[in-house]
């Protein structure tokens, strides 16, 4: 059952080859075909109620790669990017693949592992630059409450940090997969106390 969820669902493939076969294989706009560009901007409006034109929008292979973009254009050498432990397994290489600094920050097992505004605060300096907040978190699962990322914002806000916000598991949120990152969640707790 989880192998027909997370395999490419059959519009896609059909549509995929259907481009193939239809020779639209050659280079197009670097930021992404318009008509996807602007499907984006119609999800984040009915999904998520933010307006962005397309033009604000950018396609990427995967989420390492918007990311590593994103790190390309903000991070100049030295800048110090703020990342709670536990996180993605490349983003270290990533941000110093850009001149970057990480700066990992311990968060509680009592709170599931989520940053918390105190935390933050302890770990910036003057060369903070960019804080990674990935929600809902993977690996642990873990969601942040509304309050919880408005406490974050507003210490980012008071101290110029650009958030850097992943948001690749959200879709899953209400539905099974969710159930799977909380297992693994579990299966952290467990390894954390044995
Ligand atoms: C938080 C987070 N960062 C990075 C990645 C890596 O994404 P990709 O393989 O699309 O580059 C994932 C993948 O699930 C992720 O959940």
């Amino acid at each position: 059952m989880l192998a027909n969820l997370i395999s490419t669902p059959r519009k896609a493939k059909n549509a995929g080859i259907e481009t193939i076969n239809s020779n639209k294989t050659r280079y197009d706009a670097a930021p992404g075909l318009k008509e996807l560009r602007m499907a984006a901007a119609k999800k984040l409006k009915i999904e998520n109620g933010l307006d962005y034109d397309f033009e604000n929008i950018v396609i990427s292979s995967g989420a390492k790669h918007a990311i590593t973009n994103a790190l390309i254009a903000l991070v100049d050498p030295g800048d110090e990017v703020i990342v709670p432990m536990p996180y993605w397994v490349s983003y270290p290489e990533m941000i110093k693949l850009t001149g970057g600094v990480p700066v990992f920050v311990d968060t509680a097992f009592e709170n599931n592992f989520k940053l918390t505004a105190d935390e933050l605060k302890a770990s910036i300096t003057d060369k903070t630059k960019i804080l990674f907040i990935t929600n809902p978190s993977n690996p642990t699962g873990a969601v942040y409450t509304k309050d919880e990322l408005m406490a974050i914002a507003e210490v980012c806000l008071e101290n110029n940090i650009i958030i850097l916000l992943t948001k690749s598991m959200s879709a899953f949120v209400s539905k099974i997969l969710l159930q799977v990152l909380l297992h693994f969640q579990m299966l952290l707790r467990y390894h954390c106390h044995h």
